[in-house]
């Protein structure tokens, strides 16, 4: 076989070792570093170093360096690229100002082979070798063949940085959905204070029901999602209070029946309002829609019963009467937690869903007992409101009545 057979041969073989390394390996450096390992290997040459090219800084950053001493630069910054007639880079003209710059600083480092590296015409590093182990000058054979291996090592150099654009996206996009969940937030934030502005007997009610709800749907183990989004409807479910009359919600005495019955209009409207809403938590208008039916089907506007209501309404339900209980009112004070008990006891399957008041229990015996902190209910209900030594065993009680069949079946009716 003649010399130039051979000499083709070992190039394609080599080409070859290159394809194998940069597909193997998955480490950025470690890929270059092989493949400046590849192309010392097929040209018998001891020194050599591979540079990515940053445009934008006309920089290099030295990614593989081989036989060179320790004092060799990491990174290594240009004088800024002559700039062609159109006021932009002539791509030819900056791969050779390029290999102008390193020329004048290779002799130093000795090198002999200076080669830019270029994906589609755009410059991405550069391969510097230096000179052959056997003391022969490159042919032009082999220049050729530190192009083709160059080329490879170029795509490697181009796929890195395009990685590295798509992680920086990504983590501006992921930015950008933290600051409009933020800003979300902060609006539901700003409506639920709009809605209690307009009725001035109930200061804090949504943001209370909220809370509430966000407590006793974690309790019933739902994702943190889920827990989101029934804070924000627990934060909401009064904001059909908004078209109703100003009169009718802050009138001092007991309503009459027309005025009731304008009242009980502002769940469908809250559901008008908040369904053309892309909320990021599903269910949120029906849940607003729903606060004030029963799972007996007594109550409004649809009369649902049981399992017709959807869970994050019965849940809001449940908060949104507890914090009416417990909350002074202009023609009432607040009941008695006695009493409060006395009315779950009453009241589960027929008005609450009895699997919810027991969840409510639960997460405020953990609250009692200090197995939960911060103990929002009790901070909310302030001092002295949940008391006595028998308090526990009565929460406890109440939870083994709740989660006994008979309950449990009622509340599927
Ligand atoms: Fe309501």
């Amino acid at each position: 076989m003649s010399d130039r057979m051979l000499r083709v041969l070992h190039a394609f073989a080599a080409i070859a070792d290159l394809g194998e390394e940069l597909a193997e390996t998955s480490d950025f450096d470690e890929m270059v570093r092989s493949a400046l390992h590849v192309v010392l290997g097929a040209l018998g040459i001891r020194r050599g170093a591979v540079a990515e090219y940053e445009r934008a800084a006309a920089s290099l950053t030295f990614v593989a360096v081989r036989g060179m001493d320790e004092d060799f630069p990491r990174e290594l910054w240009l004088k800024p690229c002559g700039h062609d007639e159109s006021g932009g880079f002539a791509e030819v003209s900056e791969a050779s100002w390029l290999e102008a710059q390193l020329q004048s600083r290779s002799e130093g480092w000795k090198f002999e082979l200076v080669s830019p590296l270029l994906v589609r015409g755009e410059l991405v590093g550069v391969i510097m070798l230096g000179g052959k182990a056997i003391d022969e000058p490159f042919s032009t054979e082999d220049a050729e063949l530190v192009r083709a291996l160059g080329r490879h090592i170029g795509i490697g150099l181009h796929n890195h940085r395009l990685l590295r654009e798509v992680e920086r996206r990504a983590d501006e996009n992921l930015r950008l959905y933290d600051e409009l969940r933020g800003l979300y937030k902060d609006t539901v934030r700003a409506f639920a204070a709009a809605i209690d502005c307009k009725d001035k007997y109930t200061q804090g009610h949504s943001e209370r029901v909220g809370k509430y709800s966000e407590i006793i749907a974690r309790e019933m183990g739902w994702s943190d999602e889920e827990v989101e989004g029934i804070s924000v409807a627990g934060y909401l479910h009064d904001i059909g209070k908004l078209v109703v009359d100003r009169n009718i919600i802050n009138s001092p005495n007991r309503i009459d029946a027309k005025q009731s019955s304008e009242l009980n209009r502002h769940p469908a409207a809250g559901y008008e309002i908040l369904a053309p809403i892309n909320h990021p938590y599903a269910d949120i208008p029906l849940m607003a829609r729903y606060h004030h039916e029963r799972i007996d089907g007594r109550g409004y506007p649809c009369g649902l019963k049981g399992d017709e209501i959807p869970p994050g309404a019965k849940i809001v339900a449940l908060a949104d009467s507890f914090d009416a209980m417990t909350t002074d009112r202009p023609y009432r004070r607040r009941r008695s937690f006695d009493e409060v008990l006395e009315d779950f006891r009453h009241n589960a399957g027929k008005q609450f869903a009895p699997e919810v008041v027991a969840a409510f229990c639960r997460a405020l015996l953990k609250e009692v007992r200090g197995e939960r902190r911060p103990r929002h209910i009790l901070r909310m209900l302030g001092k002295g409101y949940v008391e006595g030594e028998d308090m526990p065993a009565q929460l406890e009680g109440l939870i083994a009545e709740l989660e006994s069949d008979a309950y449990m079946t009622a509340s599927q009716s």
